[in-house]
């Protein structure tokens, strides 16, 4: 490479709305077009050429032009260089869909890549390259460029930033002093044509209105012209409302042909009577053009239309009052076609402008345009190199354009789908963040499966199964962990409450929710991120997947009823998001985490350990496992397990502890465990207090006179049934066991001292009977010696018992019986 080419800026000006310098003589440039027309096939034979070996060596270049493509074609060469015919491309410059590349010395100037370049056809775009160079002989060829050139020129020196604007803006025309293409003599191959247009064309944004010639009333105008990605015409001057007629011309026979009134412009005075605004912007109209006796006020008349000669009148907007309509498409503004296999996002493009068979016409950016079909009556896609018909789409209805989602029937085989059968497409101004509705309207991508109408046709909430099944699934199947080990489902359980305590059958029941998450690599999913939740399977698409079953082995005689049973599936990091040929443009989520939550109330069996009771604590267990099958298949993620207690702790007998995941769970065996404490308040009120109660009562009979034994008697045996009726009932509260338990040696004790205090009194009686002691006690005098009296031997039994035997028994048994239930 003899020299290096240093690219120091690509100037992209596409200043088109800069106003004109006023009041200076029109000047006209000498425009190049090549290949146009809709079925011309461009040629390397088409291009000028220009013989440059004269030039001397340059250090710097500036490189300028204005191009406009017609429609956009694989490489698209602006212009190139070559320093012979042999050595070509010394320099090229060419965009390939959105980006803009330049070649020298057959090296793509990568930098460049980075520039996004907006080009739409149809637009003239202004193009600057300044380059610093020398050495260099120029051929500059049309080679493959499908539209108009103009204004090239080269200069031997850095064009200033200022200098570049004013040319975009079309306020200045200096010729360049190296080559100018208003001045050069150009060797012409091929169809090249060339014409005169005014300067100030190339910046001027007359609008671009396209006729819709069939009859709508106004609110379904305004909906079809957002449905291509335009607005209703409003003209906002004279000549804008010029614009507008002239399209209207040759529609002037087919929109009501009967009658002046023609074309809705999209003005209404609905908000406000007499203020007539543009009806998608809502801004006040600043241009109006009534017809002298209009507009008329009111209620029923709030629409506006041009009539024949382009004077404007007022309408109904009702149902029934049907208008052609014209809408305003911006130039930049495209449709995509998705469905085909474009290998560029610029090739999805299209764009409306102008009618075939009297009807409007969308046009690729590259090879395919989209026509009615007059004879069929349908649309056709067709290729504009080959001129033949790739598929075409059926209408219901004659006015219906083949917008939004629909069967295309392939008339060759296209996209890997034969040639006789049907590919869905789906034309519409949607990006791929949006959804489309069926009807080619868009809406918010998170709207989709709201659960909630958003399209117009509702056809957003078509279609929302969250689950995408691939061939082949076998639901009874479980699938394969990662890395082909055991699959891991992680259990979670949630112990919602505490029903009841069945102490007599050893039984608790519960109600608990019962969480597995597994990940199956077979599915992929969609729309899971409408719903913080994640989404939610539906009854049909459970009965389709494989669900983890599972047991709880400690089921009491089968009591469990399922109350709830929900599939959840969370979103992961690993999003596809669609291309830009997809139709489809939900986001789907591969291996996504699915859970399945049920809730249950069941019955439990606990083995209840009574021997401290009412101090007893229980510890009880939920154990879950999975059926015989799955072994080998399947195993628990032990460690993950999440257990919470979201009922009560204070229970009316129990306060529920340390619910928690057991030791000896393993990974086919989750053992969630929990622990009962008894709350002993009430049952210390019924069990010792009475029992103390009649142990002071019995106690109480020692004191009675030793005459009354009927009154003694009868007293301490009441109290001894009394403690046994209580005893029995505590007993029957209680499951039966054969183990002592800490209450039943406390009863036996009371009953043994209630037993002990009954023998007293009988024996003290039998000892007074055998026993003959004086009545009286004889008085003796102070001094006189003191007579020994014997004390009755009944007294002393009872006394024994009263003051020594009871309180000693009670306190010792007391001691022992109180250190045993607090050990
Ligand atoms: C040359 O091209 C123009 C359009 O650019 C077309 O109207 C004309 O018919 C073409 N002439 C020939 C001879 O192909
Ligand atoms: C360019 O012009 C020179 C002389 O004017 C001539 O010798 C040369 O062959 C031309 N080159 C081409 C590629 O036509
Ligand atoms: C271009 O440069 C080469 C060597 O660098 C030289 O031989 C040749 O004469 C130059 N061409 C012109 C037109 O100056
Ligand atoms: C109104 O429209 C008519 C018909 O196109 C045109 O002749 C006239 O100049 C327009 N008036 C204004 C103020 O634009
Ligand atoms: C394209 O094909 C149609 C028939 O399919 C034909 O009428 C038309 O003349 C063709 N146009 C060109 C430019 O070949
Ligand atoms: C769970 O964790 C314990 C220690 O934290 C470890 O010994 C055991 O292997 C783990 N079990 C599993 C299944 O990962």
């Amino acid at each position: 490479m003899r020299a290096i080419l240093l690219l120091l800026i690509l100037a992209l000006a596409l200043l088109r709305h800069a106003p004109l310098a006023a009041g200076k003589e029109e000047v006209t440039v000498r425009v190049f077009s090549m290949h146009k027309g809709m079925w011309t096939v461009p040629t390397t034979e088409v291009f000028l050429r220009y013989n440059f070996s004269q030039v001397e060596p340059l250090n710097q270049l500036s490189c300028c032009y204005w191009i406009r493509m017609e429609s956009f074609i694989a490489t698209n060469v602006h212009f190139s260089y070559a320093w012979s015919a042999i050595k070509t491309n010394g320099l090229s410059l060419y965009n390939v869909g959105s980006r803009f590349r330049t070649l020298f010395a057959n090296q793509v100037q990568t930098k460049l890549d980075e520039i996004h370049w907006p080009g739409a056809p149809d637009t003239w775009h202004h193009l600057c390259h300044l380059f610093n160079h020398h050495n260099y002989t120029l051929y500059w060829q049309g080679q493959t460029l499908r539209g108009d050139i103009t204004q090239l020129d080269m200069w031997r020196r850095q064009l200033s930033a200022d200098e570049v604007m004013e040319m975009a803006s079309c306020h200045l025309n200096t010729p360049g002093d190296v080559f100018s293409s208003a001045l050069a003599k150009f060797e012409v191959f091929g169809n090249v044509t060339e014409m005169s247009m005014p300067i100030k064309q190339l910046c001027s944004v007359s609008p671009n209105y396209l006729i819709i010639p069939e009859a709508r009333n106004f609110l379904d105008s305004t909906t079809l012209c957002r449905s291509f990605n335009a607005s209703p015409a409003v003209p906002s001057s004279s000549s804008d409302n010029h614009i507008l007629y002239s399209a209207l011309q040759p529609f002037l026979n087919i929109c009501n042909p009967s009658a002046s009134w023609k074309l809705w412009i999209g003005l209404t005075d609905v908000l406000e009577d007499g203020v007539w605004r543009n009806v998608l912007t809502q801004e006040v109209a600043s241009y109006l053009n009534f017809s002298n006796e209009f507009p008329v006020l009111g209620t029923i008349y709030n629409c506006v239309e041009m009539v024949e000669g382009g004077l404007w009148t007022v309408d109904a907007c009702d149902q029934t009052t049907k208008r052609c309509a014209a809408c305003h498409i911006e130039r930049e503004h495209f449709l995509s076609l998705r469905g085909l296999c474009f290998e560029d996002e610029h090739q999805t493009r299209f764009r409306l402008n102008g009618h075939v068979n009297g009807r409007p016409v969308f046009w690729g950016y590259y090879d395919y345009i989209i026509i009615w079909d007059i004879l069929d009556n349908r649309w056709s896609l067709k290729n504009t190199i080959s001129n033949v018909t790739v598929a075409w789409t059926e209408v219901l209805d004659l006015t219906e354009y083949p917008l939004g989602r629909r069967m295309w029937r392939l008339e060759e085989s296209l996209c890997g789908a034969p040639q006789g059968s049907n590919l869905r497409l789906g034309l519409s101004p949607c990006s791929l963040q949006q959804f489309m509705c069926h009807s080619g309207s868009c809406i918010a991508a998170h709207l989709r499966c709201n659960l909630r109408y958003d399209c117009e046709d509702g056809s957003d909430e078509d279609e929302c199964e969250v689950v995408v099944m691939k061939g082949g699934y076998q639901k009874h199947l479980a699938p394969a962990g990662s890395g082909g080990s055991l699959l891991t489902v992680t259990p979670s359980v949630t112990l919602a409450r505490v029903a009841s305590v069945d102490e007599i059958n050893q039984a608790i029941t519960l109600e608990l929710e019962l969480s597995l998450a597994w990940k199956d690599d077979r599915l992929v999913f969609k729309h899971l991120g409408v719903t913080t939740e994640g989404g939610l399977l539906s009854q049909a698409e459970m009965g389709q997947v494989w669900l983890p079953r599972h047991q709880l082995t400690n089921l009491e005689g089968g009591k469990i009823k399922q109350l709830h049973q929900a599939v959840v599936v969370r979103g992961t990091d690993t999003v596809q998001k669609p291309g830009f040929n997809s139709v489809d443009t939900d986001l789907v989520y591969p291996g996504a985490q699915m859970t399945i939550t049920q809730r249950y109330t069941a019955t439990l069996t606990c083995s209840f350990e009574l021997y401290s009771y009412p101090f007893d604590a229980q510890l009880c267990t939920i154990d879950l496992t999975f059926p015989p099958d799955y072994k080998g298949n399947v195993k628990f993620a032990v460690n993950n397990t999440n257990i919470i207690y979201t009922g009560k702790k204070k229970l009316s007998l129990f306060v529920v502890e340390n619910v928690k995941l057991s030791g000896k769970s393993s990974e086919s065996l989750v053992v969630v465990e929990y622990q009962l404490n008894r709350r002993q308040g009430v049952i210390l009120l019924t069990t010792f207090l009475p029992s103390f109660l009649l142990l002071s009562i019995s106690w109480a009979t020692l004191f009675i006179r030793i005459e009354d034994l009927n009154v003694r008697a009868v007293m301490s045996l009441t109290t001894l049934l009394v403690l046994y009726t209580l005893f029995s009932n505590l007993s029957s509260s209680l499951p039966k066991t054969a183990e002592i338990k800490l209450i039943d040696v406390w009863f036996i004790f009371i009953i043994s001292l209630l037993f002990s205090n009954i023998m007293a009194h009988i024996f003290a009686g039998a000892v007074e009977a055998t026993v003959k002691y004086p009545k009286r006690m004889t008085v003796v005098p102070r001094d006189q010696t003191e007579i020994q009296v014997k004390k009755p031997a009944s007294g002393r039994l009872l006394y024994i018992q009263r003051y020594l035997i009871i309180p000693f028994v009670f306190i010792v048994f007391n001691i022992v019986f109180w250190s045993q239930v607090f050990r």
